[in-house]
This record gives structure tokens, sequence and C-alpha cells, in this order.
């Protein structure tokens, strides 16, 4: 079965470019800046990688995610989550970065930017993979803060796509970047957002009113909200589900508690995505194993999967 999976052509569209970041690379990156660490290895990174929620993951991503400052770094990172596509027949990818991760430790804005794009721009061209990039506004930080990225980004307006939102959700709800999502809507970008992965269906309904995202992130929760659900299902509005990363923060006990394929059969446009591969156990052909091992995902349904994915690309 992962062999058939593996061969299915896929589009990714929920993917954290920082969420790649392999630890054996991280080790690579952070002796060639020359950067100490709090592990002593590979292993005892590894080992770290037990999560009860959102905010205990994030506080290692964001770690982590230290270890990136050159252009080369962002390059290579890039790079690296390319292949990785390339062996998983996953054919379009439209992944999510968050420079505020980076500008705010005092990489500029550029450096992130051309590192990122030059890989994607080299993947198209010698593996085939077209991408359309998303640059996302951490939750947590205020909307000016966003603005301000927003402003930073434009001089590079081509190159990305869409805006979303990432980061700690409860507590941040989706109104509080209204302001900020109307701006980048009025410059012709696509709007995208995290919502009800540990939020509530609020959430995604403030997402779709007030944000206008044409696709949501997660989304897991709308399960809990019969009217969003009929809405989501009547709009065909794209939700980018990521199984391994729910399962690894708890937004569902175990696998066999994810309710992708009862909302892939009230038919709800659901995709299957790896999230942040490095950290939850998997890229996208994992992902889709964990549904088949859990749920008994049938290779019908694996095929309305991932032709849902290409069918809720953005470009
Ligand atoms: N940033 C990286 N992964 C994330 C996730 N699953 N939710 C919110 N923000 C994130
Ligand atoms: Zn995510």
């Amino acid at each position: 079965m992962y062999d058939w999976l593996n061969a299915l052509p896929k589009a990714e569209l929920h993917l954290h470019l920082e969420g790649s970041l392999e630890p054996e690379l991280l080790f690579a990156l952070a002796e060639r800046n020359r950067i100490a660490l709090p592990w002593s290895d590979v292993e005892a990174l590894r080992a770290a990688y037990a999560f009860n929620n959102l905010q205990e993951f994030l506080d290692l991503y964001y770690r982590g995610a230290d270890v990136l400052r050159t252009e080369q770094d962002f390059y290579d990172l890039t790079w690296a989550y390319l292949l990785k596509c390339k062996a998983q027949n996953v054919v379009h990818v439209e992944p999510f970065f968050d420079p505020q991760t980076h500008t705010d430790r005092g990489i500029p804005f550029e450096v992130v930017m051309r590192g990122i794009k030059g890989a994607l721009v080299d993947g198209e061209k010698q593996l085939g993979i077209s991408h359309g990039l998303i640059l996302a506004f951490l939750r947590h930080l205020p909307e000016e803060q966003a603005f301000k990225t927003l402003e930073q980004a434009m001089p590079f307006r081509d190159a990305f796509i869409g805006v979303g939102l990432d980061s700690s959700e409860k507590g941040f709800p989706p109104r509080l970047f209204e302001r900020v999502f109307a701006k980048a809507r009025s410059e012709g970008l696509h709007a995208v957002a995290h919502a009800g992965e540990e939020g509530p269906p609020e959430y995604i309904w403030e997402a779709l009113d007030l944000l206008k995202i044409v696709r949501i992130d997660h989304g897991v929760r709308a399960s809990e909200d019969e009217r969003l659900m009929q809405r989501i299902i009547d709009e065909q509005i794209p939700l980018t589900v990521c199984p391994l990363s729910n399962t690894k923060l708890c937004v569902f006990e175990h696998m066999g508690q994810h309710n992708i394929l009862d909302m892939l059969e009230r038919g709800v446009k659901v995709t299957v995505n790896s999230d942040d591969p490095a950290y939850f156990g998997g890229y996208v052909t994992e992902n889709f194993m964990a549904l088949h091992e859990g749920l008994g995902m049938s290779e019908a349904q694996a095929k309305r999967l991932a032709q849902n994915s290409l069918d809720a690309r953005l470009v």
C-alpha cells in the first residue's frame, strides 16, 4: 500500500518550511553557523519531540528555526523538502514560511525570501515541481507587526501568492487580523488561515467572514458545528488536514478518532498534508499511510483525497 500511495500524484497545500527542518540538517546548520545547541546529538533532539499541545510544539519549532541564518540555509532547507516531494510524487506545493520568526532575530526579509524562492524556482526547473509560496503572519504577535511584515514583503510581491495565519491559535482569533488581511487581498493576494485546529468553530466562521479566506488550514473542529459543516460542503471550501500533526499535538487522541474520512464521505473537500513533517513523523505519503492503517482508508478514498489536493490549488 505504501508504494501505491507514494505513486499517486499529489499536491501539498499545508506545509511550514521551518517545520521541514530535519534534526540532521538542524545540527549541520548549527555547526556551519557556529551555534551551540542544548541537545547533545540528533537522537537527543528527536527524543524531545513529544508534545501535549500546539504550544509545546511551537516552543521547540521556534527554537529549532534559530539555526537558519543565511540565504544558503533557507535554500538548503527548501531544497531538502523538495527532494522529499520528488520522492513522494508531490507534483505541486504551496508552502508557508514565517518571516517574523526570522526578521525578529535580525535576519533581513530578503535573505529569507531569496533563499526560499531560489530553491522553489530550481525545484520547478530541475524537479518539475510547481509552487505557490504563502507568507504566514504569526498570530501571537500584534496586527501592527503583521502590517510591517506585509510592507517588507511588497517589493517581492510576485514571489508569493497569498497570506496565511499561523502560530498559537487559542486566544488569538482571526478577527484580530481583519485589517491586514483586507490590505493583503487588495494587493491581489489569496487569503488562507489556520482555524479550528485547537480553536473553536467560531474561529472558522471569523476566518471565512472577516478574513475572507478561500481555504481553511486544519479546520477539523468544524465537525462540532452542523451549520458550518453545511456551509463548507455547499461552498466546497477546501480543508488542508494534517493527520499526523493532529495526533502528535493531541487534537485527536489516536488516528482511529480522526474525522477526515467522515468529512470526506459527507462531501467536504478535505486534503492530506504533513504540516511540520520533521517534527510529526512523516511527509505526505506517511500521512496517507497513517489513514490507511488507523482508519482503514481505501484506495478509492485515497484517490479522492489526492484529487482534492490537486483541485484545491490556488495556482
Ligand atoms: N506553525 C507551524 N505549524 C503550525 C500548526 N500546526 N499550527 C499553527 N501554527 C503552526
Ligand atoms: Zn500548520
